[in-house]
């Protein structure tokens, strides 16, 4: 038999609103999308006093683990298997807690492993931690393919990392073209510029899209977060 109090935490699980899923993402790498993914995360970490959740979905080639300096024991792979017997305890005793307070679910160890996660699951992985976690950080990696899609449909907030260069911006712009067409409304895309100087603030001057995240300097750290 069920007590109440048993009862009432499980209510409390099953009603908990979606935590919010927050994505970076950029069509080239070297833009920084890692590290904003990482300082974002970390942030939200200190605001939410833990209850966040770092997710490596780069996953031929994740690099979130080596940044941060964590094992991989347990990776996507794992979790997408496990998601029968998931809850938060479970999350909270598997996951690498980062000093920052944030959890962390690597990337996969091999692009052979990888290979075998589906779109489906991704979609049911990330319902499964945002059920559980007050805020999911991904980093979405580079490039458009099943399970890019689906993470950026699933995303509340894409931010859209660019570096203030021209190659960067043409990206930046046929990204937003995407974006368009996937008819994304445009309060969930926010424009991130890494290294920002006086030409990152001449692309800003002239986009009338929401700004968030502005960082430069030898050690990258957010000046501004997103609002709302
Ligand atoms: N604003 C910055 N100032 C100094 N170094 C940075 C900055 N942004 C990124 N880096 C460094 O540049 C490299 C590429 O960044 P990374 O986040 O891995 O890019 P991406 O994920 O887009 O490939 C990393 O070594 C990172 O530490
Ligand atoms: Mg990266």
């Amino acid at each position: 038999m069920t007590s109440s109090k048993d009862q009432q935490t499980q209510n409390t699980v099953e009603e908990k609103a979606p935590g919010r899923c927050i994505s970076v993402f950029s069509n080239t790498g070297g833009v920084g999308a890692t590290t904003l993914a990482i300082n974002v995360a970390s942030s939200m970490a200190a605001q939410l006093k833990g209850s966040v959740v770092l997710v490596d979905l780069i996953l031929q080639r994740g690099d979130v683990s080596s940044f941060l300096d964590i094992p991989t024991l347990y990776t996507t792979v794992n979790l997408v298997s496990d998601s029968d017997r998931v809850d938060a305890n479970f999350l909270r005793s598997v996951l690498p807690k980062h000093p920052s307070g944030m959890y962390v679910l690597p990337a996969p160890n091999s692009p052979d492993e990888a290979d075998l996660i589906t779109a489906s699951q991704i979609s049911h992985m990330l319902k499964l931690l945002g059920a559980h976690f007050e805020a999911v950080v991904i980093d979405a990696g580079h490039e458009y393919n099943d399970i890019t899609l689906t993470v950026l449909d699933e995303s509340d907030q894409v931010l859209l990392m660019s570096l203030p260069l021209l190659p960067s911006i043409r990206n930046t712009k046929r990204n937003l073209e995407m974006f368009e067409r996937l008819e994304y409304d445009s309060s969930k895309i926010v424009l991130a510029v890494n290294r920002y100087d006086a030409r990152g603030r001449w692309i800003r001057a002239r986009s009338r899209r929401p700004w968030a995240i502005l960082f430069t300097g030898a050690s990258p750290t957010i000046m501004k977060q997103p609002s709302g």
